[in-house]
């Protein structure tokens, strides 16, 4: 019995790959699954979802393992055992807007993908703001006069830059994690450790 593992499609799908990779899993048939959403692979079953999916999917046990970003565990908080950071998906979360605007709404108003981080991150600074919920090209919001302000993850700083927008307060650093099962750890042990422990790379400190 091989465990299932539930990838987060997209951009960490392409660094989860490279990771594995340099671990000397064989990832071609993840590489030629076109637009399949299950592959099988010599040591796992893989299924491909979105963020938030694939939390839910381990957390019903669909799937005994997840890689997914930290930001969605922050934000749904899922009832999944945390297991470890993994070495890619690296990147910020940051209150960001233009540069010198003045606030257009009378309380400060955000538009994010993460209302439940945002609200939590202002309650313990003792800020009380508007949340505008979108669900993706978030950097639009203050260019269109949505929000002041944007909640978003900056990776390389790129979409920022490109729509002219800046950060104004650095939120916290995220990264990759790898998710487990609660009664898959369990009961699974014996197909599972052998993969989460190859997944346990040290970080060489610089
Ligand atoms: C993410 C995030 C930022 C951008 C950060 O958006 O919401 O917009 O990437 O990366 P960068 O700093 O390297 O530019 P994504 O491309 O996932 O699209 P979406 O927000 O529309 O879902
Ligand atoms: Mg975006």
């Amino acid at each position: 019995m091989k465990p299932v593992i539930a990838l987060t499609k997209g951009r960490l799908e392409k660094q989860f790959l490279a990771f594995l990779e340099s671990l000397n899993y064989d990832i071609q048939p993840l590489k030629e699954k076109g637009r399949k959403l299950q592959v099988e692979t010599e040591h796992f079953y893989a299924v491909f979802a979105k963020g938030v999916d694939v939390a839910t999917y381990v957390e019903h046990g669909i799937a005994d393992i997840g890689i997914v970003g930290e930001d969605i565990l922050l934000e749904f908080e899922p009832d999944v055992y945390d297991l470890l950071p993994l070495p890619f998906g690296k990147c910020r979360l940051a209150v960001a807007g233009e540069q010198k605007a003045e606030n257009k709404f009378a309380k400060q108003r955000i538009a994010t993908k993460f209302p439940n981080i945002t609200t939590k991150y202002f309650r313990e600074r003792g800020k009380s703001v508007d949340i505008v919920k979108l669900e993706g090209s978030v950097e639009l919001a203050p260019l269109l006069g949505l929000a002041d302000d944007i909640v978003d993850i900056v990776e390389t700083g790129n979409t920022l830059r490109e729509n002219g927008l800046v950060v104004k307060e650095e939120m916290l650093s995220i990264s990759a994690r790898c998710i487990a099962n609660r009664n898959s750890l369990k009961l699974k042990k014996a197909i599972l450790a052998p993969l989460i422990d190859s997944f346990r790379i040290e970080e060489v400190a610089i």
